[in-house]
Formats: structure tokens, C-alpha cells, sequence
């Protein structure tokens, strides 16, 4: 049995979002249909599409690794043409080879979803525009680099955030059990909560996160990270080859808890959750309410966690896009909570150097916003 066919083995007790009954999804070949309405949800390469329209979300990867691989393209013209003039450069030949091979995995990425739909469904959904908005792949694959490729640095991050989710959790639960981890990105955090927690329920809404996920689980993959532009010192650290491997050497302490069944990782939506009320006893959102509507996304916190269930967040509060009115502080999201129907419980900051690359000379300190809500 491959490790991947051990994720999902808990992914029941959910909600069907066509006509909201409590069910267990049941699962036949490439799909996972309601019992109660018979409506289909499909499974694409092996992940859960639990979203109202599947499709449009895989046409919204095909368009996102596309821009990936056009900005790869750009730099690509670039770095040809200044190993031309400076062909001494053995470098700038690493820095065209990591680019290329970049764009063989995203293209493979891409493939994928064409043999799914058909590219003529893609390009339709494309001309109707009815892709939904995505995050950045670009932005999304830095979070692979710091989850899967056992750098000091990038430890240290992760650690100080599990630890602390760990830490609250034991300081104001005692029966936690079904872990939420929405926006789950990359997964490091929902793998590390999987070590922990009977059932961990990570979930994100661009289907490109989870294709390199699910990539990672099934084997080693290797990705380049050129640093021409990020402020480094040694040329060895310029063209950086980056094997993301879901485990340490040497180590299985996460492949040992997805063999137990306790990770599921599906594509889903954090505004429009496939639950039922009163389902979950924790959520734990890291680098998140700061990218979604958060009054909207609370709503779905409020339904789905138990009475007396306990909601985390640990993240910036940098809101990089969307509207305005959703630009909360620190104090009124703890008022929001408040008056929503929870209790705080504490509140601070988590102090990292966000998504640190070692070789990088620049970081940024990172004072993340910390609370824990119970509801009550
Ligand atoms: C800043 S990243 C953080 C990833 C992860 N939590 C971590 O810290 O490693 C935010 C993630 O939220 C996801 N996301 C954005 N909107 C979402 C939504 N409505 N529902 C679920 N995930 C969403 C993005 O695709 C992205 O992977």
C-alpha cells in the first residue's frame, strides 16, 4: 500500500456542501459521491476536490502553473542571454539548468490536470471567466522549501509554531482529538499536528498545493531555488538545489503517523466548510486569517467547532491583498471572537524569521499574532 492511499482514512463525519447532510462521503473510483443527494465530488490524483465547482479550481492551477512557468521562461531569456555575453560563468549554466528543470516538474503539474479535464474544458472555463482567485504559486512553492528541506533555520520556524500550538493546547484542552488545519499549504504544520493527534483534517484551496504535497508523500522531489536577486554571499549559494523529502535522514516520525492514517489533506474551500456543526474539538490556523475574509471564515470556525472546542491562529497580520474592510488589527479580531461567541483565552505574539532561507543574508523578524479562542 502506498503511503499516499494512507491519507484520507479519517476524512469522515463530514458535511455534503449540495445538500448538507451529515454523511461519510463514500468513495468509488476517481470520485466520492453523498448518500443522501447522490452528488459527486471529484478525486484527482488520488486528492478530494470537496469544492462546489471542482472544475473551475483545476483550471485555476492549470492557470496558476502556467504564470509560474511564463515567469520561469522570462528569467530563462535573461539568463541565456548574459551567459552569452559572459560565458566564463559556469553559474549562469546551474541558474539556466534550475530553471529548466523547474518547468519540467510544473509542466508535469500542468499535464496532470489537463489529462483530468481535457484541455479544451480548461480553456473554457478559462474564456467564461469563471477561475476562482487563487493564491500566487510562485508565493505558495516557498513554503515547500522551509517545510521539506530540513534546514536549521527553517526548523527552528516550524518548531517554535508547533511547539506553541502543542503548548495551548495542552494548557486548555484534554479531549482533542480532530484537529483542523485550514490554508494547510505545503502540510509541514498539519504533519507535525499529525504526530500528535489522533485525526488531523488539513485542507487548502488551490489545487497546486496539494499536487506538491501529495508529491512529496509519494516520493523525494527536487526543486531549485535561484538566488541572482536575494542578497548572498557565497556563488555556491546562488543556484540552490532543494530536495523536499517528507521526513529528516535518517528519520520516519512523519511517514510513521500518515501510515497510521492519522494526516487527511483535501482541497476545499475555508469560507464554505464540508462539515457538520459541532463536529471538530480544535482549529489551528497558521499563516492564514490574514489571506481569507476572516468574518466570513469565522462563521464556518463557529459552526463547526464544538461547544468548548478551542480555535488557534498564529500568523501576521499583513493582509498583502483583498478588501479593505477585512484589514482587522490584532484587538478587533479579539473583539470579533468575543462577540462571536468565544472566550480568549490568551493572546500574544510568536517571534520568527518568517520563512527563512538560509543562504539569504536579508530576513525578516516576524511578531506573529497568537490567540486562543474557546467556544463557548
Ligand atoms: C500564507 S499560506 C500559509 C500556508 C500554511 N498555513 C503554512 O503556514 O505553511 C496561505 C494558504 O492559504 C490557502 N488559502 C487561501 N485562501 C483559502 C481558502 N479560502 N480556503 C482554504 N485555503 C486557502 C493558500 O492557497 C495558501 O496555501
Amino acid at each position: 500500500m502506498s503511503l499516499v492511499s494512507h491519507l484520507n482514512q479519517k476524512l469522515s463525519d463530514t458535511a455534503c456542501l449540495n445538500c448538507r447532510t451529515p454523511v461519510t462521503l463514500s468513495p468509488s473510483p476517481g470520485m466520492l459521491t453523498c448518500p443522501a443527494c447522490n452528488h459527486t465530488y471529484p478525486v484527482f490524483d488520488q486528492i478530494p476536490l470537496l469544492l462546489q465547482d471542482p472544475e473551475a479550481s483545476l483550471a485555476a492551477a492549470h492557470s496558476q502553473h502556467q504564470a509560474l512557468i511564463d515567469s520561469n521562461e522570462k528569467w530563462l531569456e535573461n539568463v541565456r542571454d548574459a551567459s552569452r555575453r559572459q560565458p566564463e560563468r559556469e553559474l549562469l549554466g546551474q541558474a539556466i539548468r534550475a530553471y529548466e528543470s523547474n518547468n519540467v516538474y510544473l509542466k508535469r503539474l500542468q499535464t496532470s490536470v489537463e489529462r483530468h479535464l481535457g484541455i479544451q474544458k480548461i480553456d473554457e472555463l478559462k474564456e467564461e471567466d469563471r477561475l476562482p482567485k487563487q493564491y500566487d504559486l510562485e508565493e505558495g512553492i516557498v513554503f515547500s522549501h522551509r517545510d521539506w528541506c530540513w534546514s536549521p533555520g527553517a526548523e527552528a520556524e516550524i518548531a517554535k509554531i508547533a511547539n506553541t500550538i502543542r503548548d495551548v493546547v495542552t494548557d486548555f484542552a484534554d479531549d482533542v482529538d480532530r484537529v483542523l488545519v485550514p490554508g494547510a499549504g505545503a502540510g509541514r504544520f498539519a504533519c507535525e499536528l499529525a504526530t500528535t493527534y489522533d485525526s488531523c483534517l488539513a485542507f487548502d484551496y488551490c489545487v497546486y498545493m496539494a499536487q506538491i504535497f501529495y508529491d512529496i508523500v509519494a516520493q523525494d522531489v527536487t526543486l531549485y531555488k535561484v538566488n541572482l536577486r536575494s542578497n548572498v554571499a557565497k556563488t555556491e549559494d546562488v543556484v540552490v538545489e532543494d530536495t523536499l523529502s517528507l521526513d529528516a535522514p535518517g528519520d520516519d516520525r512523519i511517514r510513521a503517523a500518515l501510515e497510521q492514517g492519522r494526516l487527511s489533506y483535501f482541497i476545499t474551500n475555508a469560507l464554505d466548510l464540508p462539515f457538520p456543526g459541532n463536529a471538530l474539538s480544535a482549529i489551528a490556523c497558521v499563516y492564514f486569517i490574514d489571506i481569507v475574509p476572516l468574518k466570513t471564515h469565522l462563521n464556518e470556525i463557529r459552526r463547526t467547532l464544538k461547544p468548548g472546542g478551542l480555535f488557534i491562529n498564529i500568523g501576521p497580520l499583513r493582509y498583502m491583498r483583498g478588501d479593505t474592510a477585512n484589514m482587522l488589527s490584532g484587538e478587533e479580531i479579539l473583539d470579533l471572537f468575543r462577540n462571536s461567541g468565544f472566550d480568549i483565552l490568551a493572546d500574544g505574539t510568536v517571534t520568527n524569521t518568517q520563512l527563512t532561507s538560509s543562504p539569504v543574508i536579508t530576513s525578516v523578524l516576524s511578531h506573529n499574532f497568537m490567540f486562543v479562542a474557546r467556544k463557548r
